[in-house]
């Protein structure tokens, strides 16, 4: 599916956006770990989440309910049934990944795949640690890539160095450590994002920080809960403050977004490079800091360097971030970020690509990208590549080209933002 973009000059008004992908994720996963029934607030109800949803019911899981609010019945960590089927996590590397920690655990065995794309993403940063914990696994390339065959077993607590910047990685070793008997310690070198910690936390699991990166969890321990109210993602949010920042005039007023410190960097980079956001309104729902984003467009960005420790901050949010870049006063310089190379496209490559096919000057590295400000574009017929992050980045630059441009596979927005052209239609002009 193809979609015509056209040049506009404002973006102007208010919007909501969905609920948090790895939240939702998290909310659906620990839920259902719970002796409890949770009822869950604003998933998103999106393709990805609905893999984390599908998967769990194959182990045995109920819910009612439908779309973005449901209500799920806990199976306690011992209640989950063998599936007779082999589980499937779409294009999904967070349910891939978090969920092999689960399966880990469980004294039963069961198979994982995924999509084309999702069958090329690395899976030995996940299953290797699980294996040192006791469970059996097994995949091509040895245990390297989905398809995998897990048998779970009584896990050994572990201490473990995370040797990448993932989220997903330390989230399937918490959920696995929840199945051994003592403390576990993980080092998250890179501070990636702590929702898991949050939501352990929440729902009483023994799980505290010490420092800057290591986390300590004690098990066992029965999970409780019965609420999980999920903020708007800021991941999501992203293409619009790009867009409203990047518009000659206008306001946007997004409310109800997630800002929690480990995924707030295109905020401050944004700031950085002069644009004008004000956060408002700030509360908490589940230990999630939350508020309401204010973006005043007409505002003249110039380039900055994202690197180091910002990189894991806006590691999803990077394509977008070029495209801010091609439009402010001077260069970009990203560095640091060859984890996007395995996202569900190699994102430095793809972004590149497409964005020198509206005439932008930019300039891949091996672990980054240079791009030269002040572009002026030029509408182009673009690909997505089927990823939804390439898909609304390409879109935002879209609405600041000369003319009109086609972006052909958009259908991969239904991975995280279903409704993201209709909101982008409403609040342009
Ligand atoms: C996610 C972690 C990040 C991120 C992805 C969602 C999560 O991936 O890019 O969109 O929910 O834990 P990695 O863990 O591979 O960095």
């Amino acid at each position: 599916m193809e979609i015509t973009i056209k040049p506009v000059e404002r973006i102007e008004g208010q919007t909501r956006v969905p609920g948090d992908k790895s939240i939702s994720h998290r909310a659906l996963l620990f839920s259902s770990l719970t002796e409890d029934t949770v009822e869950i607030e604003n998933l998103l109800e999106a393709e990805d989440t609905l893999s984390t949803l599908n998967c769990l019911r194959e182990l045995g899981v109920e819910y009612e309910g439908d779309g973005k609010k449901l209500k799920v019945k806990g199976k306690g960590l011992r209640g989950f049934e063998e599936p007779d089927n082999v589980l499937n996590a779409g294009n999904s590397g967070t349910t891939a990944r978090l969920l092999a920690g689960l399966l880990a655990g469980q004294p039963f065995h069961s198979t994982l795949t995924g999509d084309g794309s999702l069958r090329r993403r690395p899976m030995n940063r996940v299953t290797e640690p699980l294996k040192q914990m006791g469970a059996s696994i097994n995949g091509r390339n040895n245990g390297e890539l989905l398809p995998l065959s897990i048998r779970g077993y009584d896990l050994l607590p572990i201490n473990y160095t995370v040797p990448v910047a993932s989220s997903q990685v330390k989230s399937a070793l918490l959920i696995a450590a929840l199945y051994s008997r003592g403390t576990s310690e993980i080092i998250d070198l890179y501070n990636t994002r702590d929702h898991t910690e949050r939501a352990l936390r929440y729902l009483g699991a023994r799980i505290e920080k010490m420092g800057r990166c290591h986390i300590i969890l004690k098990s066992p321990v029965k999970l409780k809960g019965d609420r999980f109210r999920i903020p708007g993602d800021i991941s999501e949010a992203a293409f619009l403050i790009v867009a409203a920042a990047l518009a000659p005039r206008g306001e946007l007023y997004i409310e109800d977004v997630g800002i929690n410190p480990s995924r707030t960097g295109i905020l401050e980079v944004l700031e950085r490079m002069g644009a004008d956001i004000s956060i408002l309104n700030e509360r908490e729902y589940n230990y999630e800091p939350v508020a309401d984003l204010l973006v005043k467009g007409g505002r003249n960005l110039k380039g900055t360097e994202i690197a180091g420790e910002m990189i894991p901050r806006v590691i999803d949010e990077i394509p977008v971030l070029a495209v801010a870049a091609l439009f402010a006063e001077g260069d970009t310089v990203i560095k640091g970020a060859a984890e996007l190379r395995v996202k569900k496209t190699d994102r430095l490559k793809c972004i590149s690509l497409e964005l020198q096919k509206m005439g932008a000057l930019v300039e891949e590295l091996p672990d980054g990208l240079v791009i030269k400000g002040g572009a002026k574009l030029s509408g182009a017929r673009c690909e997505s590549h089927g990823d939804h992050r390439i898909a609304m980045a390409l879109a935002t630059a879209a609405l600041f080209a000369e003319s009109e441009s086609v972006i052909n596979g958009v259908e991969a927005v239904k991975t995280s933002f279903p409704g993201f052209f209709d909101i982008m239609s409403r609040l342009a002009s």
